[in-house]
């Protein structure tokens, strides 16, 4: 056995020999039950070369690390949260939100005082609860966080939604081939659940991309509708740089932009969170990416039935009733054509 092996090789021409063994050698490396190939060393081999920024984008925290709700405990928000989540293949991390002293709260509302335009209340608590927020995220050391209020809700359609966004804030930001994360890194801010963007002459011009999951025109309810008529055909939406943003329903950080927001938000002294933001992205202090129409609008429960949000009511706009008079009829959310709450908890739209 041995001399023939021996005698084989001998003679025949030991190149032809290296390509099959190379071959066989690889096969055994990879079939062989042994720890060097596991499913995890196999998925590090092929999943690098072979998953697109857009398949990516649609795996279940959206192509961002995490996917995070702010959200100060349990109720029909994370109740109806977790139930579209299921439906539509998304995972959230809930993190528990600190509770603030009411002093720390009130001196932060009156920096500026006087001097400039200060939050209410309401709007004072929601704003520091996005700054700590902001905090889990710098302090759980995250490369990219999408975070959401916890009344978020998005179409039963977003994982379609997402790898266009991929594919058009890549192409807007000319990151390279080589890189294949789904975003790039040429942002600060990815804001894709607001209530509305205006879209300026004097900004630089986005891309326009075909959608045919977005809302008609004529439905779009939002102070920025007029934009949609006169910039964006129907059945198209367009990723561009923020000028004018409200609503931070949802919206995508890095690393070191979640500190660069915090040290520009810490500072109080505006209306509200949103308003802020959306004043630091329009003096360009953070590089800010919006999708028109959003992607992510918050769901309200029907406001005749007693709802008040805990904005409005910490503003002193009105006492909310207990939640089990609404919870379980259909309420509203506006500008996305298949609500995936109002499919996971109605078997029907929101609209
Ligand atoms: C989704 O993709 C991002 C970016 O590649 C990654 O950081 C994240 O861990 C992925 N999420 C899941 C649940 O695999
Ligand atoms: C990138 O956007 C431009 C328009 O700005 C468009 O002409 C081009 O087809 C887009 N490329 C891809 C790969 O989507
Ligand atoms: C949901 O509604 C559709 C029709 O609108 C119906 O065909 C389907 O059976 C319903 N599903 C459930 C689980 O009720």
């Amino acid at each position: 056995m041995f001399r023939q092996l021996c005698t084989f090789r001998v003679h025949a021409n030991p190149r032809l020999h290296i390509l099959p063994a190379v071959v066989v050698l690889f096969l055994v490396f990879i079939l062989l039950p042994n720890p060097y190939s596991s499913d995890v060393q196999l998925g590090r081999l092929f999943a690098v070369s072979t998953v697109q920024p857009r398949q990516a984008a649609a795996n279940a925290t959206l192509g961002f690390q995490r996917l995070i709700a702010l959200s100060s405990k349990p109720s029909w928000r994370t109740r109806g949260l977790q139930a579209a989540a299921k439906l539509t293949g998304l995972d959230f991390t809930i993190p528990p939100q600190p509770h603030n002293p009411v002093e720390f709260v009130v001196a932060f509302e009156d920096i500026g005082l006087g001097q400039t335009t200060t939050p209410k209340h309401g709007s004072a608590s929601a704003w520091v609860a996005h700054l700590d927020l902001l905090k889990f995220v710098i302090a759980s050391g995250l490369e990219t966080a999408f975070i959401v209020e916890d009344d978020v809700d998005w179409d039963v359609r977003i994982k379609d939604q997402i790898k266009l966004i991929s594919d058009n804030v890549r192409n807007y930001t000319f990151v390279p081939k080589s890189d294949p994360t789904p975003y790039g890194a040429d942002w600060d801010v990815l804001w894709l659940g607001h209530c509305g963007g205006a879209i300026e002459d004097w900004a630089p011009p986005g891309v326009i991309y075909a959608d045919d999951t977005r809302i008609p025109t004529d439905s779009y309810a939002s102070w920025s509708t007029g934009y949609l008529q006169q910039r964006l055909p129907e059945g198209h939406r367009m990723i561009h740089v923020s000028t004018t943003t409200v609503c931070s329903f949802g919206y995508g950080v890095t690393r070191a932009s979640a500190q660069k927001i915090l040290t520009l938000l810490g500072r109080g002294a505006d209306e509200a969170f949103d308003v802020a933001l959306s004043h630091h992205c329009r003096e360009r202090e953070l590089r800010c990416l919006v999708v028109n129409p959003q992607i992510m609008h918050h769901y309200e429960p029907s406001k005749d039935l007693g709802y008040v949000s805990p904005v409005d009511s910490g503003d002193g706009e009105g006492e909310p009733v207990d939640e089990a008079e609404f919870e379980f009829i259909k309420g509203k959310t506006f500008n996305i054509v298949e609500s995936a709450r109002c499919r996971a908890l109605f078997n029907d739209t929101c609209a």
